[in-house]
């Protein structure tokens, strides 16, 4: 069997299309969507993301703006400039890009974000809404992945779902989200004994370590559908993801590529955060 692509670049395409059509909605009542991405240092692998997401924001009719700030920026001058932007009626969604500075407290700065304006979804007033099925921004990531299910007309209920990973940004959002939709579901660890006899037994799997060919076709049941969040480098210095894409492919339903896959909807779902940030503070 070789498994249905998920096209994260086609599923994109359509959801961006309707972000600005809402956009331009809104933009009629005299609101423009704003997003500010805010860039500490010269992480190159950041200086890419935030490019990608201020162009995406532009292509959709959202405004966008960038401050780059230098390494030696200090926490004080951060957490100043996030409530300058907290209180900046132009901007609807802030986003710190993470990792900041090692001096710099990156929580203290995410905190500091106002939760109405915590497009990324990393607020502790974020991260409850969610545990607790309030209304709330969902982080990207996750929330792309969910995007993605959907699009499949996939129904978690009863189903098994296996998250690999459990970062504060994809694997415990993912895990929350994937129950709230009655979901029965497992998160893996590396501290995890036997990760294979967890994947086996998965209908849905998630791989959101950061390293290659963490899922293998051996740990795959047939007919599961599995997504891929990780983003790394193969020998060659080809982009892959987390799962070995084409051993898995052969064995699961439906898989994700990398490129093209989870990345898109990352950035796609933050459009739809800033958006509906707008809408709520324009109502
Ligand atoms: N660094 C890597 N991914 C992300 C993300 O989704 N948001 C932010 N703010 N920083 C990141």
């Amino acid at each position: 069997m070789t498994a249905q692509l998920i096209d994260g670049n086609a599923l994109s395409k359509q959801l961006r299309t309707q972000v600005a059509a809402r956009a331009q909605a809104l933009k009629a009542k005299g609101v423009t969507p704003g997003l500010a991405v805010v860039l500490v240092g010269e992480n190159p692998a950041s200086q890419v993301y935030v490019r990608n997401k201020v162009k995406a924001c532009e292509d959709a009719g959202l405004h966008s703006v960038l401050e780059k700030y230098d390494a030696s920026m200090t926490e004080a001058e951060l957490l100043a400039r996030v409530e300058g932007l907290n209180n900046d009626p132009d901007i609807h969604g802030i986003l710190v890009q993470l990792p900041l500075p090692e001096h710099i407290d990156a929580q203290k700065v995410i905190e500091a974000i106002s939760p109405a304006k915590d497009v990324d979804g990393f607020h502790i007033a974020s991260a409850g809404a969610l545990m607790t099925g309030m209304p709330g921004f969902w982080p990207c990531t996750p929330y792309g992945c969910m995007k993605m299910l959907e699009s499949i007309g996939y129904d978690l209920k009863g189903k098994h779902a296996v998250v690999i990973g459990r970062s504060n940004i994809v694997g415990k959002p993912m895990a929350l989200m994937l129950l709230q939709k009655n979901a029965t579901v497992t998160i893996c660890h590396s501290a995890t004994p036997d990760l294979k006899a967890m994947t086996l037994q998965a209908d849905v799997i998630v791989a959101a370590v950061g390293k290659r060919n963490v899922l293998t076709a051996d740990m795959v049941k047939p007919g599961a559908v599995v997504l891929d969040v990780g983003m790394n480098r193969n020998d060659e210095g080809k982009l892959c993801g987390d799962v070995d894409f084409d051993g898995v492919k052969e064995v699961a339903s439906y898989i994700t590529p990398v490129p093209g896959g989870v990345g898109p909807m990352t950035i796609t779902m933050l459009l739809v955060n800033t958006l509906e940030a707008a809408e709520s503070a324009a109502n």
